[in-house]
């Protein structure tokens, strides 16, 4: 099953229509992207919670680190350079923090709130090489800046 990013728009403005709270809007994100996609194995963000920090947030799938710097792993490197970041072979990425043996791909973007400023990131793993492509990543920019109102990738 393959998410279709159109489809997913709808029902996500219709359960996050009014709601303003950051986690509650990423417990409802990551529940519906989790399950719209065979290729997607974790699911999750991680939040911005002091100066070149990230800590976990709602999440689906084996238990994630809890800590993250911006110094570290892909996480760190969209955090960092406020770029998306596709990788097709997490192998390949030096500095790749592995939650789970199984990871072979995987793709983070930043998520920017309505003021500009970086809340977070969204990550999404796979056990599948090569698994995400250019699709992902606008179907994925998409939805971030309607639930979260800001450009999730900034130059
Ligand atoms: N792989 C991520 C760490 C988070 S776990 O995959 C959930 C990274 O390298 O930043």
């Amino acid at each position: 099953m393959r998410i279709d990013y159109e489809d997913k728009a709808k029902t996500l403005a219709a359960l996050t229509a009014g709601e303003r709270d950051q986690i509650a809007l990423m417990a409802t994100m990551v529940c519906e992207l989790h399950h719209a996609d065979d290729r997607f194995d974790w699911t999750g963000f991680y939040r911005v919670t002091q100066p070149e920090i990230l800590r976990i947030g709602p999440y689906q799938g084996g238990h994630g680190c809890l800590v993250i710097p911006f110094s570290r792993g892909v996480c760190g490197a969209a955090a960092r350079t406020g770029q998306v970041q596709l990788v097709d072979d997490v192998n390949a990425f030096e500095g790749h923090i592995a939650c789970a043996s199984s990871t072979r791909s995987e793709i983070v973007l930043p998520v920017y709130g309505a003021d500009g400023a970086l809340i977070g990131v969204l990550d999404i793993d796979s056990d599948q090489p090569s698994a995400f492509d250019q699709r992902d990543v606008d179907g994925l920019t998409r939805l971030l800046q309607q639930v979260f109102g800001g450009s999730s990738d900034k130059a």
